[in-house]
């Protein structure tokens, strides 16, 4: 996968991409990141990017030229995405989607946005990290790539555990423990102990949909986990389970 970032901030981007996870991805070539600067596509001694907006308004806009020939400077087939505050939300299944492309090119705008013209004739798609406005596209990219890259093959090192994150299958993930076994008077799960995988991948699959159940309800879509069933589960547990899994209350009695 190539993300090509076209971008007045490189050193963002840089940032964000150095270290952990998809530091690596970049160290083994998994993943490539590459940034393509607009001022360095512009005919004046300023190196203009931006203007003022017709018609009034606050704020500058960046100007299409620039971009679209950060654009056309890129090699190959790509697709064009526009991080981008009125764009189509970004999901876990929209970053597995992305996952199967080989090349994106990720514009990210400042000031007051850029040029409708440029998003007309080069923009593949429009995407936003969420209801809130930032000041540039580069948090948002960042955002982008690390989420699309942990669904490379390769990337985590282990395919499987993004398919066990919070999001797969419509449910959350289930509450972890490590060292020590004993905290502030909570005990891990007695099961987590038992080297007994089957039970242990049964037990999280109930506790994914309990979760699921107490904190977001609307993952699950048409077809909810067994209610009756799940009851059950969470009526088998002990008083101190329920208490180190934070399920005091059966999810819906929370409400
Ligand atoms: C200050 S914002 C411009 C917002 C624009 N005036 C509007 O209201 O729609 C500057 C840039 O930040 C990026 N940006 C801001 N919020 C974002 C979000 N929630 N998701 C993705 N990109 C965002 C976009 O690239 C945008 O061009």
């Amino acid at each position: 996968m190539k993300f090509s970032v076209i971008t007045l901030f490189p050193e963002i981007i840089e940032a964000g991409f150095s270290k952990g996870i998809v530091g690596q991805a970049q160290g083994s070539q998994l993943i490539q990141v590459e940034c393509i600067n607009p001022r360095s596509f512009t005919q004046d001694v300023h190196k203009t990017v931006d203007d003022r907006p017709f018609g009034g308004g606050d704020g500058m806009i960046m100007l299409a030229e620039p971009l679209a020939k950060s654009i056309e400077s890129i090699q190959g087939p790509a697709h064009v995405i526009y991080l981008s505050p009125q764009g189509a939300p970004l999901t876990d299944r929209k970053a597995k989607e992305l996952s199967q492309k080989t090349h994106l090119i990720l514009i990210c705008g400042r000031y007051g946005g850029i040029d409708q013209r440029l998003i007309n004739s080069q923009v593949d798609e429009e995407i936003s990290i969420g209801d809130y406005v930032l000041s540039g596209g580069e948090l948002a990219a960042s955002v982008l790539m690390d989420a699309v890259s942990r669904k490379i093959p390769g990337v985590l090192g282990n395919l499987t555990s993004s398919e066990l994150d919070s999001f797969s299958g419509q449910r959350l993930e289930e509450p972890s423990f490590t060292r020590p076994r004993e905290y502030l008077g909570q005990s891990v799960p007695e099961i987590l102990l038992s080297g007994n995988h089957a039970k242990i991948q049964e037990w999280r699959k109930n506790l994914k949909d309990l979760v699921t159940l107490k904190k977001r309800p609307d993952l699950f879509g048409e077809k909810g986990p067994d209610l009756h069933h799940l009851k059950k589960f969470w009526s088998d547990l002990s008083e101190s389970e329920k208490k180190s899994l934070g399920l005091q209350k059966f999810p819906q009695e929370n409400a």
